[in-house]
């Protein structure tokens, strides 16, 4: 029976890069779906960027410009990335979207009319010097325990205390600087202790096949016990200034918290794609309203399990729309065995993968190898990587192709042989084909990826010990032989198409260019090919090549964090890594350096003589710095995500002079401007008091 789904991955931030972190996600959604749709299912595949928040406000502030046009420009980035790794979203959308609007209002106006919404007056940290309420995590101070300087409001890195942001000692604001104040403000609450909604989550989080089985037993633990629930209200507003819906009725004053807002996003993007592109307005009562046969299939992280399983679904039920059918959670990334870090250069981005050359299909096959049904983390072992790609991928799998096609091509003009004379030789009889392909759809349907792969890569060994036992290299050779080698090498491409098929979903591209290039079809392969034999091949092309470790070694020095001024963003995953990371830092690193090291650097006051943009680079500007005595310098900064270089020319600033000059792709670079970073967004050069020269040094 044919299904009819609407699929969605978690909405990434669009305050950050992509990162391999989050490709775990898009990947295993993507093949889903293209299985899905080899399957002849109806599937609308949809995203977007998640646009509001106090950090994406924050972010465009810093860099000068309108949270629209960051949002804009991080939207472009992001598209680019899912496109280069075969991401093939229907439509890719913005929260920030008339639609998202207009569904977001329809959501609260129900719930108001149900008395889902409450007002209660909440204490919040209020920045004055910014004039705007501070989520806690733009507080830091001294740590009531230790007294460790500059901890977050909930936990220490130094001593691992944990507390409220209300107990820091001498707490700023990392924004501004300023002292907080506390105010009162009124908030409106989602009743989610409503006995409405409780009972509804329970029957929900219960049911079977909703939630994987140990995300229901963690919504258990987190429902309580019948009567005496834990549930408590869900804060869905923010004080303006805030970047995001206003709240009807409100007077601009509040907005909707973009934990409101962005899973919404999910059915803002399916209205959009069913209006831009003139489909039956049908399918938004059939997919986003109850009572249809339709499911709806959400893919996210461990992390974000509590908003998909309880306020999202306890929303929509109670205002008229549909709930989820399936919530499929997956476990963090982790490289070589650990959280991904910006100091080891193993916080790859997307972007810097495909700059490097490497091939997306070669990641998205380690990672279904690697791909299972539960909640489990995965491992992303460098060398494993290379190792596992080359063997299986070009080993194992191209090989068959490039041994048999050969032949093919020169002794019958790519005719192979009838399917008569096939079935006197072929050992894999229909029914073991039937049976393989039933096992590995199994294996798909159920996300269990790793299963399915080496399921398809037992099948290729299979092949490749009947090429070595056949021998038709020795065959070839021997002309009255020649039907018998026909037959052979038939065959072994007969069964290359069907691991074709089998491999569609996790490289879709290869697939392509093997149904369209070397078979000769007009479309992309779908399930039932795996058993339609070709009567023709076209001559074997290069398919995909070996991972050479150079590649990777390369790829790991470009993510290391010393070469990228820039900081990126605090997707969940990542800010979590980064606290990690701070932690071991605390604990590991030698706190002296003696004043020998120290004298070492040559810092200096410069004057910015000149700033401009840099064609074709995302992150550089080029300066030209007067450094007095020591003449000007040419150093490129990345600070373009923060500076406009109109605003730079004739500041002063601090640079390190005897840098060792560095050839960079546009041009020497003879030094290194200073800048502040931090986990909040923002990057921040320095100056000297008034009075300082260009040239004095900086002792
Ligand atoms: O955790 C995150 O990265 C969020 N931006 C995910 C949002 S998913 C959905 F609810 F919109
Ligand atoms: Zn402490």
């Amino acid at each position: 029976m044919s299904r009819r789904i609407l699929v969605t991955s978690a909405l990434p931030y669009a305050n950050g890069a992509i990162h391999l972190g989050h490709l775990v996600e898009y990947i295993q959604t993507d093949i889903w779906v293209r299985f899905q749709r080899m399957q002849g299912h109806e599937v609308h595949y949809v995203c977007a960027d998640d646009t509001h928040g106090t950090p994406v406000m924050l972010r465009a502030d810093a860099e000068g410009i309108t949270p629209e046009r960051l949002i804009e420009r991080v939207w472009r980035e992001h598209k680019r990335d899912f496109d280069g790794f075969g991401v093939g979203f229907d439509n890719y959308y913005s929260t920030n979207s008339p639609e998202n609007r207009a569904l977001c209002e329809a959501i609260y106006g129900a719930l108001t009319a149900q008395d889902l919404i409450a007002v209660r007056s909440v204490e919040q940290f209020y920045d004055p010097v910014k004039a705007m309420f501070l989520p806690d995590r733009y507080i830091k101070g001294e740590c009531p325990k230790c007294g460790a300087k500059d901890q977050y409001g909930d936990s220490c890195e130094v001593c691992g205390a944990t507390y409220a942001p209300t107990e820091l000692k001498n707490p700023y604001s990392t924004v501004s600087g300023a002292k907080p104040e506390r105010r009162q403000s009124e908030h409106y609450f989602f009743k989610l202790s409503d006995p409405r909604c409780e009972a509804f989550l329970r029957e929900f989080t219960q049911t079977s096949g909703t939630l994987q089985p140990e995300a229901a037993n963690k919504m258990k633990e987190w429902l309580g016990e019948p009567g005496d629930s834990k549930l408590s209200d869900w804060d869905i507003s923010r004080d303006a200034p805030y970047f995001g819906f206003a709240i009807p009725g409100t007077d601009g004053k509040k907005f909707f918290y973009v934990w409101l807002d962005a899973p919404v996003g999910y059915f803002g993007s399916f209205t959009h794609h069913v209006r831009s592109k003139n489909l039956d307005e049908k399918l938004l009562q059939d997919f986003l309203r109850p009572g249809g046969d339709t499911e709806l299939v959400h893919f996210i992280g461990k992390d974000i399990l509590y908003f998909h399983a309880l306020f999202w679904p306890a929303m929509l039920k109670h205002a008229g729309f549909r709930t989820p059918t399936r919530i499929y959670a997956h476990g963090f990334l982790t490289v070589n065995g650990e959280k991904m870090s910006k100091s080891r250069g193993t916080f790859i981005t997307a972007e810097s993968y495909i700059r490097q050359g490497l091939n997306p299909e070669w990641l998205r096959y380690y990672y279904a190898a690697k791909l299972g049904p539960t909640m489990e983390d995965i491992d992303l072992n460098l060398e494993d990587f290379v190792a596992r790609v080359n063997s299986d991928l070009v080993g194992k799998y191209v090989n068959i192709a490039s041994r048999a096609a050969t032949f093919l091509t020169k002794h019958f003009d790519g005719r192979l042989s009838s399917s008569q004379m096939l079935s006197k030789i072929d050992p894999v009889a229909v029914g073991e084909r039937a049976e393989a392909s039933k096992t590995i759809a199994e294996a798909y349907d159920a996300r269990e990826y790793g299963k399915a792969l080496r399921e398809i890569m037992r099948i290729a060994d299979g092949i490749n010990q009947y090429v070595d036992l056949k021998k038709p290299w020795v065959l070839a050779k021997d002309e009255p032989q020649r039907d018998l080698l026909q037959a052979i090498c038939s065959k072994c491409i007969f069964d290359f198409k069907m691991l074709s098929v089998f491999l569609a979903p996790v490289l879709p591209a290869t697939a392509r260019k093997v149904a369209q290039e070397f078979f000769g079809l007009e479309r992309d392969f779908i399930w039932s090919d795996y058993n339609v034999y070709p009567e023709k091949i076209n001559p074997y092309s290069h398919l995909t090549n070996r991972i050479d470790p150079k590649q990777i070694e390369a790829l790991v020095a470009a993510n290391r964090e010393s070469l990228k001024p820039a900081a990126a963003a605090p997707h969940s995953q990542q800010r979590h890594a980064q606290h990690q990371e701070n932690a071991v830092k605390a604990a590991t690193q030698p706190e002296t350096i003696s004043i020998d090291d120290f004298t070492k650097i040559d810092l200096r006051v410069a004057r910015i003589a000149n700033a401009e943009h840099v064609e074709g680079a995302d992150k550089l500007l080029k300066l030209t710095l007067d450094v007095g005595s020591l003449g000007t310098k040419q150093v490129f900064a990345g600070i373009k995500s923060a500076y406009d270089p109109e605003q730079l020319k004739g500041r002063l600033t601090v640079m390190v002079a005897n840098l060792a000059p560095r050839k960079m792709k546009f041009g020497m670079s003879e030094g290194m401007v200073l800048a502040a970073s931090g986990e909040a967004p923002g990057l921040y050069i320095l100056s000297p008091d008034s009075g300082a020269q260009p040239g004095m040094r900086i002792k």
